[in-house]
């Protein structure tokens, strides 16, 4: 029997909210298995082994195109989208020509951690913007990019606008407009990573980006880690024809072999027989039950002067503790008993503006599991603020 391999962070015995990954036992269907076997028998099963075309695969694009057009209200080509090696290829390609032409990066305050390692990683100059429950702060953006103005360099904004990786939040739909006016009048490429955006539990998100923009000006990244399988290392990028051109010929990608050839040529096979919008169905109403699990457990728990946001979709809630109260030292004790969370910390540029926040990841562990982890963390909260 082999040994069972846990993700980074996981032990046997320990209960994850930590980690933003999918419900493990929602990967292996029958529906995907059926998939990869047909994939692997038919006469033309070669062409899923070899290397595919720079944008990617045909039938993928295809089919990612006319469900973005039905489900945003576009009417995108298939020359303005490509496949990536998920949303952190597409992020990261990104990255790499932004830094190459001499740009500098707004993010939001809090971010994805990955991200930001991944900016980081390329030297790219970091500034980050404010936001409340509402999503990015208008105002504040509109004084950064005053700020920005003199030194020239192309600006590129970085955000998640639906149930927000770590706070859950969703960015209005008034604030959207805005911020894409804003984004007009100072020349900034908004980039919308919107690997979330199907995993809504009460209502859809509000418009994309790309739909405000009508398909150009913005790039939208989507990815199937979230509502298929991380694995595949498969995701997508989509805006005008000039910015997908200028990308699929990158240095990445112009040595023919695509994005994932063949996690595309099964997730495309998937996708014709029709399992992926159930399939996505099944896991809004697995990840709301899982998400009201939690937030009963907080309400239930925790004590006064606690705090937290709840999401409408997504992995994730975001909590912010009384003043006297450091994540640091919860997450470490919290980790002592065996429930494993993320320190707010992480998702700023400036770490200390998250040393009251906590991000709970519900998507991985088991309600009964959630539960249990919520009822040591509040005894653990519970002590920290009757030592202060
Ligand atoms: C906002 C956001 N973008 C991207 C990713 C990673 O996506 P992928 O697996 O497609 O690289 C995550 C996963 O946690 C995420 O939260």
């Amino acid at each position: 029997m082999p040994r069972r391999e846990f993700p980074q962070g996981v032990t046997a015995d320990s209960i994850s909210l930590r980690i933003g990954h999918p419900d493990p036992t929602t990967l292996n269907t029958s529906e995907l298995r059926a998939a990869v076997a047909s994939i692997l028998t038919t006469p033309e099963s070669y062409q899923a082994l070899e290397y595919g075309a720079q944008q990617g695969v045909s039938s993928l694009i295809g089919y990612l195109v006319g469900r973005i057009n039905r489900e945003q209200g576009l009417s995108l080509q298939p020359d303005q989208l490509m496949l990536t090696t998920g949303s952190t290829g597409a992020v990261d390609m990104i990255a790499r020509l932004h830094k190459g032409a001499g740009g500098s990066v707004i993010v939001e305050a809090p971010s994805y951690a990955d991200t930001l390692h991944v900016f980081r990683d390329h030297g790219l100059p970091l500034y980050s913007v404010p936001t409340d429950e509402q999503g990015i702060d208008a105002g504040a953006l509109l004084d950064l990019l005053e700020r920005l103005k003199p030194s020239g360099a192309p600006l590129l904004l970085y955000t998640i606008p639906n149930f927000q990786n770590p706070s859950g939040v969703t960015l209005s739909e008034s604030r959207r407009r805005e911020i894409l006016a804003l984004a007009r009048q100072y020349n900034v490429l908004i980039v919308e990573d919107d690997v979330y955006r199907d995993l809504y539990f009460d209502a859809a998100p509000p418009p994309s980006f790309l739909a405000l923009a009508d398909g150009v000006e913005v790039l939208q990244i989507g990815s199937f880690s979230k509502t298929l399988g991380p694995a595949f290392r498969l995701g997508w990028l989509a805006g005008s024809p000039d910015a997908i051109r200028r990308y699929v010929n990158c240095g990445t990608y112009d040595m023919g072999g695509g994005a994932s050839p063949f996690s595309a040529h099964i997730i495309t096979e998937y996708c014709r027989l029709g399992h992926w919008e159930p399939h996505i169905a099944a896991l809004r109403e697995r990840y709301r039950r899982r998400r009201d699990t939690l937030i009963v457990a907080l309400r239930r728990s925790m004590p006064a002067g606690v705090s937290w946001i709840v999401p409408g979709g997504g992995y994730f809630v975001w909590v912010t503790l009384p003043p006297m109260v450091q994540a640091s030292q919860v997450v470490a004790e919290a980790q002592a008993r065996g429930v494993m969370i993320s320190n707010g910390e992480w998702y700023f540029l400036d770490p200390q503006d998250g040393r009251q926040n906590l991000r709970l990841a519900f998507s991985f562990a088991p309600p009964e599991d959630i539960d249990r982890a919520i009822a040591i963390l509040a005894d653990v909260v519970t002590g920290v603020i009757s030592i202060q």
